[in-house]
């Protein structure tokens, strides 16, 4: 790394695993990596960029945004300015702010998935607990179960079903109701699949193996490599398109008519269960493919 190595940000609260192995990936290519969390970046007019970022005298190069920590409404807001502002002077930033609010948002993800033709499972998000109840009711005189989601999860925490046709509690789910048509995968063991996709095209694909039906390398989930190609990919491809996303994780799932479907696409996805069932290294794949120029 001469010292004129080009400087990039890799923002987050919490380097860790996935921030070693980008650090390492982009010292592999001569870039300077140094890691800031989104929350000590700031807005101030004195400066002519309009931005101070830690750390960085001028623009960082490029921008990895591997966390977004979680914090009210005005916080989040003030750390998406900050990616909106880096992108509009010109640096690229992966996964772009845009992709970023429309993937944390489950409602929105589902709303472009649908309109882009792209098969989920039925899904409904509203505010009122009376709409949300009327759907429970009806998927289950039909014989469906329903799942409820965090409008912002991750990691499948807080994902649930629906028993007894009772939702959970109003304020647990911040007055957001997220309900999808539970799709049963037990016949063949529990599972989903992960696909990784760079750019616009699937790098890796695996199952995920889980003991329950939340099937989160978080929660426990065994890995194991599939190939990444047919139907899977395509819909993945696809997905990570319609959210235009630079890089996503995008979780899909087969129904019992053997349809797969897209449940999540992953605009800040981890990777260590995909690392430790693929066989090249996906930090260092991130960066040839996103930051070619300097490579
Ligand atoms: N509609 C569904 N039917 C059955 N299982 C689901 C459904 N949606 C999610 N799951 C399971 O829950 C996990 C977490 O859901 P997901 O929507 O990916 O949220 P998270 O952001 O928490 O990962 C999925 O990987 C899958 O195993
Ligand atoms: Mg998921």
């Amino acid at each position: 790394m001469g010292p004129e190595a080009p400087r990039v940000l890799v923002a987050t609260d919490d380097a860790g695993w996935h921030g070693r192995r980008l650090d390492t990936a982009l010292l592999g290519r001569g870039f300077a990596p140094f890691t800031a969390s989104l929350r000590d970046c700031r807005i101030d007019l004195t400066r002519p960029s309009g931005l101070v970022i830690p750390g960085f005298d001028t623009l960082p190069h490029a921008v990895f945004v591997r966390g977004i920590s979680g914090g009210s409404l005005e916080q989040i807001t003030l750390r998406l300015d900050v990616l909106h502002a880096l992108q509009a002077l010109g640096v690229p930033v992966f996964n772009h702010g845009r992709a970023i609010e429309k993937s944390v948002d489950k409602a929105m993800t589902s709303l472009l998935l649908h309109r882009a033709g792209i098969p989920t499972p039925p899904t409904w998000a509203c505010e009122s607990r009376a709409q949300a109840q009327a759907v429970v009711d009806a998927e289950t005189a039909t014989g469906h179960g329903l799942v409820v989601k965090p409008l912002f999860g991750s990691q499948g925490i807080g994902v649930q079903r629906v028993a007894e046709r009772q939702l959970p509690a109003p304020e647990s789910l911040r007055h957001a109701y997220y309900l999808q048509r539970f799709i049963d995968t037990s016949e063949a063991g529990w599972h989903d699949y992960r696909v990784f996709v760079i750019g616009r095209e699937v790098v890796a694909a695996m199952i995920r193996r889980g003991s329950d039906w939340i099937s989160n390398v978080a929660q426990g989930a065994r890995c194991e490599a599939v190939a990444a190609e047919g139907e899977l990919a395509r819909l993945a491809a696809d997905a990570a398109a319609a959210l235009d996303m630079d890089y996503a994780g995008v979780d899909l799932i087969r129904g019992a008519d053997g349809q797969l479907m897209v449940v999540e696409v992953n605009g800040i996805p981890a990777w260590r269960g995909l690392q430790s069932v693929c066989g090249f290294d996906v930090a260092q794949r991130l960066v040839d493919r996103l930051l070619p120029e300097a490579a």
